[in-house]
């Protein structure tokens, strides 16, 4: 990457919902043109121009690009040595930039949770990428770093505890209120489009591999939980966790970049617990009906929104609205890791966040990495990797520091 570039980081997409937070986080917290350099950057000058004047005063620099338009990804990409994107649907806008930042030799990270988006950027780009010193790092935000560093951080401790890493890792998330915003909707609506039309794509969506590298596509896991089921180790009942779909995969592809430093044999899983008892498996089974509900029909456009966790709303937000400052600072989660060690013994972790964990938590951990890419000493590794991989101990850090996150031990 080039030192002596005009920006440390660029946020692209900077006048939708989450561009939007990204820029205001970076605005209060590290100023203008101080310690980081970072700018603005959208389609649409005068919509960037309002959004800057509304959560960044008027100095932040702005950057004019289209996703149709290679030209202008190119010289953008020239100007940073770091791009954050949030635009998206990926599989729809994102292709054409990922491909500028590696000819540009210019690092990314995105919030794509779109498993056929990242699928397809790492045919395309991981070589080129890993050749030439770039990162492409997509899922930056709660999809999927409590994941990928909650069990980057849980094999760091079983290693100090035993000496060994643990062999199974299940995550259950314990508490997790926040709203979707219309762009996440319309990501999932795509992927959903995309798969409905070309069946031979739901291999990748549900093989638990399918975005570890060619030819290592295999291990224990099966497919994620798509049912009610009672966890003992958890002493609780479970249902499907939307998110797992795309964290369980980024968590593996983690594993198998560091050439599977915790044994071929190791298992990871993800779902949402509830409670022990009869309104344990009541709230479980109702939960899961609402998100079946969500992931087979769309729900109508018409009706208030307002219900937690992952229950679909009545009414699904467009393109550019999300859960308002309220909503977005009552937020919160908290997800357990329910650790097997070589031992025998169990040990359970934990990774919180203060914010809702769509919107206010993920624009503080996608400004978080850009920096983080931009500034820290990271591992040598490159191509398209995952947060841990690319970042590591100095995302940990930061994580824990700046944007909310904690990791601890809890038995
Ligand atoms: N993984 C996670 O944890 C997580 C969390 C939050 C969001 N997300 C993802 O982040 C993405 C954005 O979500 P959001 O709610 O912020 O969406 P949004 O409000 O709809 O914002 C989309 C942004 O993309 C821009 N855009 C659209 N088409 C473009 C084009 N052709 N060229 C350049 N820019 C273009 C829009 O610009 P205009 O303003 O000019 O229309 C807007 O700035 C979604 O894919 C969502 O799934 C992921």
């Amino acid at each position: 990457m080039n030192p002596s570039r005009e920006f440390d980081l660029i946020i692209w997409g900077a006048s939708g919902f989450t561009g939007r937070l990204v820029a205001e986080y970076l605005y209060h917290n590290y100023g203008v043109n101080q310690e980081v350099k970072w700018a603005m950057a959208g389609r649409n000058k005068e919509k960037l121009e309002q959004v800057r004047t509304e959560v960044a005063g008027n100095e932040v620099p702005l950057v004019l690009a289209d996703s149709h338009d290679a030209a202008s990804l190119s010289a953008m990409a020239q100007r940073t040595k770091v791009i954050c994107t949030t635009v998206g649907p990926y599989g729809l806008y994102g292709a054409e930039l990922v491909k500028a930042c590696v000819e540009q030799n210019t690092h990314y990270c995105d919030l794509a949770g779109e498993v056929l988006f990242i699928r397809d950027t790492i045919d395309k780009h991981h070589e080129a990428a890993q050749a030439n010193g770039t990162k492409i790092v997509n899922c930056c935000g709660f999809d999927s770093i409590p994941s990928d560093l909650g069990v980057y951080y849980t094999q760091k401790v079983a290693r100090e505890k035993t000496g060994s890493p643990a062999q199974q890792i299940d995550l259950r998330v314990k508490a997790f209120v926040g709203k979707l915003s219309g762009g996440t909707y319309a990501s999932l609506k795509d992927t959903m489009a995309k798969a409905a039309q070309d069946k031979s794509l739901y291999g990748t969506l549900i093989n638990p591999y399918s975005l570890n590298p060619q030819g290592e596509q295999e291990g224990p896991d099966q497919r994620d939980l798509n049912t009610v089921a009672y966890d003992k180790k958890a002493k609780a009942w479970m249902y499907p966790f939307i998110m797992a779909g795309i964290n369980t995969k980024i968590v593996r592809r983690s594993h198998a970049l560091a050439a599977f430093p915790y044994g071929k044999d190791f298992g990871y899983s993800e779902a949402v617990m509830t409670s022990d008892g009869d309104e344990g498996q009541a709230k479980a089974m109702k939960e899961a009906m609402a998100l079946a509900a969500l992931m087979g029909k769309a729900p109508k456009q018409e009706k208030s929104t307002g219900d937690k966790g992952q229950n679909p709303a009545r009414r699904m937000p467009k393109p550019g609205e999300g859960p308002n400052k309220e909503e977005r600072d009552a937020g919160y989660y908290d997800m357990r890791l329910y650790t097997t060690l070589r031992d025998g013994n169990m040990m359970v972790t934990k990774v919180t966040g203060d914010r809702d964990p769509g919107y206010g938590s993920t624009s503080k951990m996608l400004a978080e990495c850009g920096i983080c890419l931009a500034k820290d000493e990271t591992p040598q590794q490159f191509g398209v990797i995952t947060p841990s991989i690319a970042m590591g101990d100095a995302l940990l850090d930061r994580l824990e520091k700046n944007a909310g996150l904690t990791f601890s031990v809890v038995e």
